[in-house]
């Protein structure tokens, strides 16, 4: 007794010691806290609430393939008013990419058209135009093709060099109608012409992963570069433009080329290797309206692409 007393007393005239004496205590305190949380850690981190999950029956529409472009702004006038600068322009593009079929002066009797029904249009008469004559009309025309028969659609080209096709084409025809204002008006509401747009390009999240894998697989591999071969050809390569109009999944439709080899034996062959499963493999039955030399070319580049 006597020998706390005397601690005590000691202890109240050096508070540092009273800290010593009390830390064994704080110590115990702490510790034990401890392990009441410890001990219901289990409900602390515990979600309450059920996570949502993604209902799987959703059917998610992938994005298409389409490259990236920036049309610059359209002078509206162009639409109105004959431009001989422009119809020049037109000359070259509408060789490079019209004449094939519409013939070099557009009389409908290009060799790559001669065995299409219905015809390409001869530009310099007046009747038989399914879509009209108008320039606004004829831009329309040629931003979606005409499905059902084998106009393609040029959703590629410029506004600015559409245009100058147009005007080439209407340099051509007896006594052009004219656009009236709404007419022009419309046409740059839908297009946003005379703003200027940029048209980002998208490739297909399933693409996009694929191409991650590209080492992964010798044949995804292959396919990629084949794809991207046939996508940077398309403007330029008539064929190229026609594997992408004749394919509605273009990967499916080269991963069935890259699974059979007896395609590459001749026209025959490889027609009949696209009417096997033709809903599934990736073509569509557009291929069959094609003529035996476009068959022919475009056999020629998918061996090129798929060596
Ligand atoms: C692969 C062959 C082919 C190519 C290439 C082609 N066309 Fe055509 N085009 C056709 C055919 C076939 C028709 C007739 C379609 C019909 O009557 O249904 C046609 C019709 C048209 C018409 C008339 C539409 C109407 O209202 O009846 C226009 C305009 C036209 N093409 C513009 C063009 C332009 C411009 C180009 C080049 C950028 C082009 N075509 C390239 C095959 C082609």
């Amino acid at each position: 007794m006597a020998k706390i007393k005397f601690s005590f007393s000691e202890l109240l005239n050096n508070p540092i010691k009273i800290m010593a004496v009390m830390y064994p205590y704080f110590l115990v305190v702490i510790i034990g806290i401890g392990f009441i949380y410890i001990g219901n850690s289990g409900s602390l981190v515990q979600n309450k609430v059920a996570p949502k999950l993604d209902d799987s029956t959703i059917v998610v529409t992938d994005l298409q393939i389409t490259d990236a472009k920036i049309a610059s702004a359209v002078d509206l006038k162009s639409f109105t008013e004959i431009n001989p600068a422009l119809i020049e322009k037109g000359k070259q593009l509408f060789q490079t990419t019209c004449s094939s079929c519409h013939g070099v002066e557009g009389n409908g009797d290009g060799t790559a058209g001669a065995a299409l029904n219905p015809k390409p249009r001869n530009f310099h008469l007046v009747a038989g135009w399914k879509f009209g004559r108008k320039a606004t009309e004829i831009y329309n025309t040629v931003q979606k093709g005409i499905l059902t028969s084998g106009m393609p659609g040029f959703d590629y080209l410029a506004p600015s060099d559409r245009i100058a096709i147009i005007q080439l084409i209407r340099s051509w025809m007896p006594e052009p109608p004219k656009d009236t204002p709404e007419d022009v008006a419309n046409l740059d509401k839908l297009y946003a012409l005379s703003a200027g747009t940029k048209v980002p390009g998208t490739i297909p999240v399933v693409t996009a992963e694929k191409l991650y894998q590209t080492n992964y697989s010798d044949k995804i591999g292959k396919i990629n570069f084949a794809l991207a071969k046939l996508l940077s050809e398309k403007g330029t390569n008539l064929s190229a433009k026609i594997f992408f109009d004749v394919t509605t999944n273009q990967q499916k439709a080269l991963v069935t080329l890259f699974n059979s080899s007896s395609w590459q034996l001749g026209e025959k062959e490889f027609l009949a290797v696209i009417a096997d499963n033709l809903s599934e493999n990736g073509f569509s039955g557009k291929i069959f309206s094609l003529s035996s030399s476009e068959i022919s070319n475009l056999l020629t580049l998918l061996k090129s692409v798929t060596i």
